[in-house]
């Protein structure tokens, strides 16, 4: 075993001093399979063993939880009351994981492109004439939450109580964490609010959005059960908002801080390899979590069947065995295999073609607005561990 000289503190509260790349750099080094005592998990931090734990789900399950919520239940608890397939392992998964599939192709992806330079656009020149805010809340989360609204029928009247609900679950009050009891009183209202946004399809059928797909999907046969749809809206709602929130929030400020990027930018260069730079630079989903089937030796340490395994993949999109000067934000890194959407397997993101594309228009429509931009006080950083979270990133448009 590694000897890991400084102390590992991997703490909601440490996130929010700032990330401790320097303990998951001499982890990767001594340690990149390191058992963490305080919370009792594995901490797997290297590129290559975050990719190949990923991979082998039939060793490395989801069904305890892998973000969130789920898996800050007491042991023993059944983690969600209903699976998705986040927290499904194959074959199970794949079927699920093909149904849905269907309602995110790229031909799908590519039709929402309008809506969402339109909800880009409008944000960006609001908060332009305001001369500015607070970013993350008035823009970054605001954007991809009304794309995923408006293809979930949500009303614009609902936004705010919906987004903090969301937060509630899977963060908690951002400065204070997470509480297990508000996140479950969330988890029920979430789960009521799906009900009614059921009954409001079958009422006023709109054709064709996320909800109608659900409502037609059919497993061997059966439609997906009351209690699936529901569950199915909410990993929808908070899968495509409370993620992609954190790649336009961090995104900005990496171009803010970088003025060769920022120029770059502005001058028109291609958007792809930028946004995908913003998505290694930033993870928004820090770590996700396994569990152990079986008894198994990784790396030279036993990890025991039952035991949970997080997989850090803002560890391993900073490996320096991978990526060349991993600290620097580049936006002509190639290649750029990072892990952001969950390195390759069963699991890999679901949505990562609407962030990608998300990203990318809203990285142009935001080009005219670069040059009068700066940083306008302290960016504040939340307290998680699992999401890239800021609680305050004041921003002012000249
Ligand atoms: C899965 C990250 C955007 C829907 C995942 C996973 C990660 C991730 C790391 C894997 C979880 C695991 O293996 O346990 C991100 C990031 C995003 C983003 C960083 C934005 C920058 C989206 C969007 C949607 C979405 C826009 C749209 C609804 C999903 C779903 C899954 C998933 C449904 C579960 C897939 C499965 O278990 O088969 N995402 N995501 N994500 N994501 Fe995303």
């Amino acid at each position: 075993m590694g000897v890991v000289t400084s102390d590992v503190d991997l703490s909601a509260a440490r996130f929010a001093q700032g990330i401790p790349f320097e303990t998951f750099a001499e982890l990767r080094r001594s340690a990149p399979v390191y058992w963490y005592e305080p919370d009792r998990y594995w901490v797997v931090t290297s590129y290559e063993l975050v990719r190949s734990i990923n991979r082998d789900a039939t060793v490395f399950s989801n069904t305890q939880g892998t973000t969130g919520a789920a898996l800050r239940q007491e042991e023993g608890d059944e983690p969600l009351g209903v699976r998705t397939i986040l927290t499904m392992d194959p074959p199970q998964h794949t079927v699920y994981r093909k149904m849905a599939a269907r309602s995110f192709s790229r031909s799908a992806v590519r039709s929402w492109e309008p809506l969402i330079r339109r909800t880009a656009k409008e944000l960006l020149s609001g908060f332009a004439e305001r001369g500015g805010g607070d970013w993350g809340t008035e823009v970054a989360a605001p954007f991809p939450f009304r794309v995923m609204a408006e293809l979930m029928g949500i009303p614009r009247e609902h936004e705010e109580e919906v987004l903090k609900r969301v937060e509630t679950q899977v963060i908690g009050d951002p400065v204070k964490g997470w509480s297990a009891e508000k996140a479950q009183q969330a988890v029920a209202e979430a789960d009521e609010y799906a009900g009614w946004l059921l009954e409001e399809h079958r009422k006023h059928p709109r054709g064709g959005d996320l909800i109608d797909h659900l409502m037609e999907a059919r497993i061997d046969g059966k439609p997906l059960t009351e209690a699936e749809l529901r569950a199915w809206v909410n990993l929808y709602i908070g899968a495509g908002g409370e993620t992609t929130k954190y790649l336009i929030a961090h995104g900005l400020l990496c171009l803010l801080e970088n003025p060769e990027a920022r120029r770059a930018v502005q001058e028109g260069c291609n958007l792809d390899p930028v946004v995908e730079e913003m998505l290694r630079y930033t993870t928004p989903v820090m770590h996700h979590s396994r569990w152990a089937m079986e008894t198994v030796e990784v790396n030279g340490q036993v990890i025991e069947a039952g035991q949970r395994v997080t997989l850090w993949m803002i560890s391993a999109n900073r490996d320096e065995s991978v990526f060349a000067d991993p600290d620097r934000f580049d936006i002509t890194r190639a290649p750029n295999h990072h892990d952001t959407f969950g390195p390759t397997g069963p699991h890999y993101c679901l949505g990562a073609g609407l962030a990608r594309l998300e990203g990318k228009v809203f990285f142009e429509e935001a080009r005219p607005y670069l040059d009068r931009m700066e940083i306008a006080g302290d960016i504040v950083r939340g307290t998680s561990n699992i999401f890239n979270v800021l609680v305050a990133s004041p921003v002012a448009v000249r």
